[in-house]
């Protein structure tokens, strides 16, 4: 049975700010953050959304006789809004699902919607006439003024898995590492990311390279047999990085074909900034709107969360792929631009870890899902719809 991604959606923040101006603004050469990460623009987040709103916002754009056989909800994310409820509870809710639902949710930095849709697959295999929806959703915060803050960004993409599904099949095979190592982190008490920048980009390398040599000699594939390869963005140089470090001083049309379906994976990342969990999977988006990709095409797909695992595997797109994921240069052109005083004001009035009640103002974003506030310790939702 084919089992694999049947639809997917995605959302973002309503506001984007211009890494030309937050370069500006921390003394930097734009083209350090332009090219030498190789971001443009970077999702800003208000108050009035969190993961939850985001995943709600992706999920509802899913067609609604699909959602309705919904059966799982698996949340992937490393933002979560509660040390104990799952935030898929709150997005069921929000998305006025069955009650006869079960829901989840994940984590392992940004590889946990990897994990879910494996197990989704695994879901599906045991009950074919259902869907899983796996909803990917992260605000990346590193804090003002840190090397990490051009790195930033949030969303969520929703994804269907299902059998015989109409983007992608996920092939058996897939290699997975993981080891106990402190490249990025987030204690209970923290609102903001630690990292030790340089060495979790030199982990991630080498995580790629273990994975992916090790399915080479698993499945008798070679570099020939991916019309390309995708990988997570915590920014767009990562994945040049990646790339580079397989083909070194290769120009054929191989190297050639590859390097080019990059920048397409690259295209709508550069835009919105990392979305931890979803990151990879914006990727397969932009790639499948931007790429030059085709039905039976492979692709080799390469997922990356730190702490650290890695996980390398592969799918063939399906018939009618195109039509069933979602085209966000509409949605990412309608965003608003902030300024840096702006985007630092947003950044400082997130809900974060206070304890108080809170109300706020619900008047400036015009999403359909926003956080109204906290009363008595609880998140307070509204759907506008
Ligand atoms: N023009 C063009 N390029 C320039 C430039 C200029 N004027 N000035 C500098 N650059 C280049 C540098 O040469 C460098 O390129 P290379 O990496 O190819 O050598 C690049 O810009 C970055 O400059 P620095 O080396 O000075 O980098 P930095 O100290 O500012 O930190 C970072 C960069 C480590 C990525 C930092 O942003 C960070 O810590 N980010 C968060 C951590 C992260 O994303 N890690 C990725 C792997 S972990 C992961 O994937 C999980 C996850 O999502 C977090």
């Amino acid at each position: 049975m084919k089992i694999g991604i049947d639809e997917m959606r995605f959302a973002t923040t309503p506001y984007y700010l211009s890494m030309t101006d937050l370069a500006h603004a921390r003394g930097e050469d734009p083209n350090k953050y332009l090219i030498g990460i190789g971001q443009e623009k970077q999702a800003v987040v208000p108050p009035t959304q969190d993961i939850v709103t985001l995943g709600a916002q992706a999920a509802a754009k899913l067609p609604a006789d699909k959602l309705k056989r919904v059966r799982t909800i698996i949340v992937a994310t490393e933002s979560g809004v509660d040390n104990s409820k799952a935030s898929a509870m709150y997005i069921k809710h929000l998305l006025k699902l069955d009650d006869n639902i079960r829901v989840i949710e994940l984590k392992e930095a940004c590889y946990a919607a990897t994990a879910g849709l494996q197990f989704a697959k695994g879901m599906v295999t045991l009950e074919p006439q259902t869907y899983v929806l796996v909803i990917a959703a992260d605000i990346a915060r590193y804090g003002l003024n840190t090397p990490g803050e051009v790195t930033q960004g949030a969303g969520a993409v929703a994804m269907l898995v299902a059998a015989n599904p109409h983007v992608m099949t996920i092939e058996p095979g897939a290699v997975s590492y993981s080891q106990d190592l402190m490249d990025f982190w987030r204690p209970l008490y923290a609102t903001e990311a630690m990292v030790d920048g340089k060495y979790s980009t030199n982990v991630y390398i080498d995580f790629f390279q273990h994975t992916y040599q090790r399915y080479l000699q698993q499945t008798g594939l070679s570099l020939e047999d991916f019309t390309a390869l995708i990988f997570h963005l915590p920014f767009t140089k990562m994945g040049k990085k990646a790339l580079e470090s397989l083909l070194g001083d290769r120009d054929d049309q191989v190297a050639k074909r590859l390097r080019d379906q990059l920048k397409a994976e690259q295209v709508d990342c550069r835009s919105v900034g990392n979305l931890y969990t979803g990151s990879l999977y914006l990727g397969l988006m932009s790639l499948i709107q931007h790429g030059s990709v085709a039905a039976g095409d492979r692709i080799g797909l390469f997922s990356y969360g730190s702490g650290a695992e890695g996980e390398f595997y592969t799918g063939i797109l399906q018939p009618d792929f195109h039509d069933h994921v979602e085209q966000l240069d509409g949605p990412l052109n309608a965003r608003q631009q902030v300024t840096v005083a702006e985007y630092e004001d947003m950044f400082n009035q997130q809900l974060g870890m206070k304890p108080e009640d809170i109300e706020f103002d619900l008047t400036k974003d015009h999403s359909r899902f926003l956080l109204a506030g906290q009363r008595d310790h609880q998140r307070q939702y509204v759907d506008r719809d």
